[in-house]
């Protein structure tokens, strides 16, 4: 659309807004295209396309060390993406086989919670890419509600949830099953509950030898289960392990573009292709009916207004719809970044305001064109997970 210029009176703008009406599940009316995109890089022929993965899989064969410098501004403290580490169990929470397997029962079990009918795998669907498939779910206390995301490679982030308001999977899981519009447990309810079933005094005991049982221990053992749901199956890591026919051309090329010319490393970087920080892509709806201002929530900064933790990328094909607010589709996300994302409009109210949202400087027109659209959704999709070999555990009868 934009190699053919509408004729006649058409602004630019015009024509921007239509191919952003495109891109979207939703529409925000307060959204518009940033300005002064640059003409689409020149398409390849097939074979250009050829002799360049070729060249890039020689390239991204060798050690890691030895790649391309990305492309990222100054200052950013970027780390090369690669293999995810080992997980670590925090020193209060050790694991074992016993703790997650009672974590994982938990998980599944819709009784803890008031409702009776909503567990955490409700919300974090292993088939669902640990996550929902709906836009949005039942909000954690004090948020508007939000995309559910995956609990895959949770245990890699610094700090959890969209606006980064919980510190540790402990600290989320309590969160989670007393929050009233989660789970809303109530702490004697599950002590009591927990204790009057034979099966779970028996998973409790091989979990906390010769402890009574505890809505702490409880929190604890969900928490150690998270720490075993982590990737590192997906065609990008075996690559990375020494299988070089794993990636295709076009995953090479859109790998090559995620390094390059798309400039995601300044945010998207390290194993799990999260800095763990939080950006403004200008989709806080500041001033609207649907706003979410994200990390202020958390810091009462407004340094922080409309900035949201950067997601791990892992498997962000299959935990769609996309972004805090559930509305985007991947292709969609990537014509949006192509445009250097959307531009909040003041409203009249707004025009003075000193503390309005600032989109992260991060962002800017690509010129990308649809090979390399496409390219770098092959590269996402390069990052998926296998399908996830978790059953559904029996839960334990009521006596
Ligand atoms: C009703 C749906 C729902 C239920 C039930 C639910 N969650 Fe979530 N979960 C969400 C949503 C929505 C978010 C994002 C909320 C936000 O960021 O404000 C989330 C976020 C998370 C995260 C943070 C992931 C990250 O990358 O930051 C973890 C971990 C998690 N949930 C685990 C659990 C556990 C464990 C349980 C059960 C104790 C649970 N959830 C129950 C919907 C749900
Ligand atoms: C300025 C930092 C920054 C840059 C640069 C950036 N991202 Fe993001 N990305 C984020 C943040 C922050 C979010 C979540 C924003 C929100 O929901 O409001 C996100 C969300 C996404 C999502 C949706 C993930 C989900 O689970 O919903 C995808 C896909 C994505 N980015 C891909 C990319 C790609 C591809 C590039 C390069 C073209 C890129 N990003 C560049 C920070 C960045």
């Amino acid at each position: 659309m934009r190699s053919t210029p509408p004729p006649g009176k058409r602004s630019a703008l015009t024509a921007a807004a239509a191919v952003v009406a495109t891109w979207m599940v939703a529409l925000p009316a307060a959204a518009q295209p940033a300005a002064e995109r640059p003409a689409p890089r020149p398409e390849r022929s097939a074979a250009e396309r050829a002799a360049v993965a070729l060249r890039l899989r020689q390239t991204y064969r060798a050690d890691p060390a030895t790649w391309p410098a990305p492309h990222v501004d100054p200052g950013v403290e970027w780390r090369e993406i690669g293999l995810l580490p080992r997980v670590r169990h925090p020193e209060g929470n050790p694991f074992t086989a016993a703790k997650a397997e009672l974590g994982r029962t938990l998980f599944h079990d819709p009784r803890l919670s008031a409702q009776g009918t909503v567990a955490c795998v409700s919300c974090h669907d292993p088939r669902l890419g640990w996550a929902d498939g709906r836009p949005t779910s039942a909000p954690a206390v004090g948020s508007p509600p939000r995309n559910a995301p995956t609990i895959r490679n949770a245990a890699f982030q610094p700090a959890l949830l969209w606006d980064g308001r919980a510190a540790s999977l402990e600290e989320h899981a309590e969160i989670a099953l007393t929050g009233p519009r989660e789970m809303a447990a109530d702490r004697g309810d599950v002590e009591r509950f927990l204790s009057a079933s034979a099966g779970y005094r028996a998973l409790f005991s091989a979990a906390y030898p010769g402890r009574p049982i505890t809505f702490a221990g409880a929190v604890a053992a969900v928490a150690c289960f998270e720490r075993t749901v982590v990737g590192g199956r997906s065609r990008f890591d075996a690559f990375l392990e020494g299988d070089a026919a794993a990636l295709s051309a076009a995953e090479l090329l859109g790998l090559d573009l995620f390094r390059g010319a798309a400039r995601c490393m300044n945010c998207h970087h390290g194993p799990t292709f999260s800095d763990g920080r939080f950006h403004d892509l200008g989709l806080s709806f500041h001033g609207r009916s649907n706003e979410d201002l994200g990390r202020f929530d958390v810091t009462a900064d407004p340094a922080d207004k409309g900035r949201f933790r950067t997601p791990s990328l892992r498997d962000v094909t299959q935990t769609g719809p996309l972004m805090h607010n559930g509305r985007f589709t991947l292709a969609g996300v990537l014509r949006m970044y192509d445009a250097g994302m959307v531009t909040l409009k003041r409203q009249p109210f707004e025009r003075a305001a000193p503390d309005f949202p600032v989109k992260s400087p991060h962002l800017r027109p690509l010129g990308l064109n649809r090979q390399d659209l496409a390219d770098l959704e092959a590269f996402l999709h390069s990052l998926e997970e296998p399908p996830a070999a978790v059953g559904r555990p029996p839960l334990p009868a009521l006596k």
